[in-house]
């Protein structure tokens, strides 16, 4: 089944079943391999992406469940890398093997997006459903907060 999809603000047309996870679709008939697969189960959030601007866990979405809702994975966050996650992150030397965080940051941006200016305690509930085995969650929490002073919030996504 031929569907359209908009990823990274590219137009683009897969041929595969509706039921293929979103993830599956990126890494493996787009050739986009910044998200992770970990669980496969909804439970790591490796693989987080934004679909319609909002955080998913793209090993769960069906790419025909997308209907037409813009995506964007890590390798579109930005045009040149500096989003100021992105930029926080490298200041903070946030990742330690680097594998969750592909998945961390696109969260955190989905985050900044809604609320520009989070407590601690929205931060850790909005990152709760991203494992990191090297426990970088001190620096994340710190490289949101200053993504947020940053103006992460403005409108480069
Ligand atoms: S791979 Fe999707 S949540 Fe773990
Ligand atoms: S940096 Fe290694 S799993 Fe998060």
């Amino acid at each position: 089944m031929r569907i359209k999809l908009n990823v990274n603000n590219v137009a683009a047309t897969v041929d595969v079943l509706p039921d293929m996870p979103l993830l599956w679709v990126l890494r493996d008939v787009m050739n986009l391999k910044g998200s992770k697969f970990g669980c496969g189960m909804g439970l790591c959030g490796a693989c987080t992406v934004l679909v319609g601007g909002h955080a998913v866990r793209s090993c769960m979405m069906k790419v025909g469940a997308i209907d037409g809702q813009p995506v964007t994975t890590i390798e579109g966050l930005s045009p040149d890398g500096l989003h100021p996650v992105q930029v926080a992150w490298e200041a903070l030397d946030v990742p330690q093997c680097g594998y969750c965080q592909a998945g961390q940051i696109m969260s955190a941006a989905a985050l900044l997006q809604r609320t520009p200016h989070p407590t601690d305690t929205e931060i850790d509930t909005a990152m709760s459903g991203n494992l990191c085995r090297c426990g970088t969650y001190t620096r994340i929490r710190q490289a949101i907060h200053e993504a947020a002073q940053a103006g992460a919030a403005a409108p480069n996504q």
